[in-house]
């Protein structure tokens, strides 16, 4: 099996994030995306469906002329139409990838394709040789490999692997997998497929059951070196797996994975927020890494804590990941050393004890009464003018 430090991030907001409903995306908005994309450091983005529509295609096609460091990437069914489609949209990228998939899993070969195995290989096979008529960078998925037998993902993959795919996705498509499970499935496939070392092998996981990046994460310690993930973890469905949780677990957590990133971590709090004004889809408040409350504090236990050693309660630099800075909500739950040290930073001198005292009781009282205390109720309850209600 091919294995390096390096995990190869795939991002596929532009194309799988774009089938949430109502996620849809015009070819500027994905211009925007692409270049913020580049910057953030991921190491190919799968720019959209060039056969899907002649707006996809375009977009396709804009963001393979823009992108200068980050491979672009096209999806395209096994089918020769698609394929041809997606290579006249790559034309102008400086890098540039063929992703084609077939489902091999029995119901969606049964029911979906109508298709027998045999046949499912041999498609897959033409796919992947007319794929690399147009690129070298080839790529194969399986669709819902995570209900697929294993044995016949060893016999697809090796033949598309000897066809010149150089990249293997098993693709969790329902997100119905468990981690431990789905760890043993990417595991187990790796072993068994004849020259997978000259494969990387890759995972996408859905996050029907909330386990895609768990999922991820157990394919990456059996081996997978590219994750396929999305920006706030948009996507089909419940979504995929979201790219600022697996690259920070991959850096919060180097002592167990040990495997590097090209990801630069500060550009992930701008590009969550570009994605979500495009799409309309606001970022929950306790979402991973890039929710707003990712990194406020408001129980005094805590923002004492904090104020004495920031690691006492967090795992990682709000500013690592593109945050200003940590937040200290004051609020009922708030201690006095989290009011002390706003007011000092404030510019608001405390007062002696007997005055810190007093305003002190004087914010909880208020705090009994209001949600969120902002600086301006702070100014009028130091200098005695109570509420701003
Ligand atoms: O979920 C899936 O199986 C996909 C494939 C096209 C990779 O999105
Ligand atoms: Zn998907």
């Amino acid at each position: 099996m091919m294995t390096t430090n390096n995990l190869v991030i795939f991002d596929t907001t532009m194309r799988d994030g774009e089938q949430s409903p109502g996620a849809s995306m015009s070819r500027d908005e994905k211009v925007r995306i692409g270049k913020t994309l580049e910057r953030l450091g991921v190491d190919v983005m799968e720019a959209g469906f060039a056969i899907a529509s002649k707006g996809d295609f375009e977009a396709v096609r804009a963001v393979a002329s823009v992108v200068k460091e980050s491979t672009v990437c096209s999806l395209a069914r096994a089918h020769d139409k698609d394929i041809e489609a997606a290579a006249e949209a790559l034309e102008p990228a400086a890098r540039k990838r063929i992703h084609t998939f077939i489902a091999t899993s029995p119901i969606h070969m049964k029911y979906k394709l109508k298709m027998e195995p045999d046949q499912v290989v041999e498609q897959a096979v033409a796919a992947v040789k007319k794929a690399r008529q147009y690129c070298d960078d080839v790529e194969f998925s399986a669709e819902d490999a995570g209900r697929s037998d294993p044995d016949f993902l060893c016999r697809i993959f090796e033949a598309v692997i000897a066809a010149g795919a150089g990249t293997i996705n098993i693709p969790d498509t329902v997100g119905y997998a468990l981690p431990h499970e789905f760890g043993a499935l990417v595991g187990d496939v790796m072993a068994r497929t004849a020259n997978s070392d000259r494969a990387i092998f890759s995972v996408h996981c859905h996050n029907d059951l909330g386990l895609a990046v768990a999922n991820s994460l157990a394919a990456v310690q059996q081996g997978a070196r590219q994750v396929e993930c999305t920006i706030n973890g948009l996507g089909e469905r419940a979504g995929n797996a979201s790219l600022e949780e697996i690259v920070m677990a991959m850096r919060v957590r180097k002592d167990l994975m040990a495997l590097d990133t090209r990801i630069d971590t500060t550009q992930i709090v701008p590009a969550s927020r570009l994605v979500s004004s495009i799409t309309g889809f606001a970022v929950q408040p306790n979402k991973a890494i890039v929710g707003a409350n990712a990194f406020a504090h408001e129980a005094g236990i805590h923002q004492d804590g904090v104020l004495k050693h920031r690691e006492t309660y967090e795992i990682m630099a709000a500013e690592d990941v593109g945050w200003s800075a940590n937040r200290m909500v004051l609020g009922k739950h708030s201690g006095r050393a989290a009011f002390k040290s706003r007011l000092e930073e404030l510019g608001i001198e405390p007062g002696d004890d007997n005055d810190f005292g007093d305003a002190f009781v004087r914010f909880k009282a208020l705090a009994d009464k209001k949600h969120d205390i902002f600086d301006e109720d702070l100014v009028a309850l130091v200098s005695g003018n109570e509420s701003m209600d």
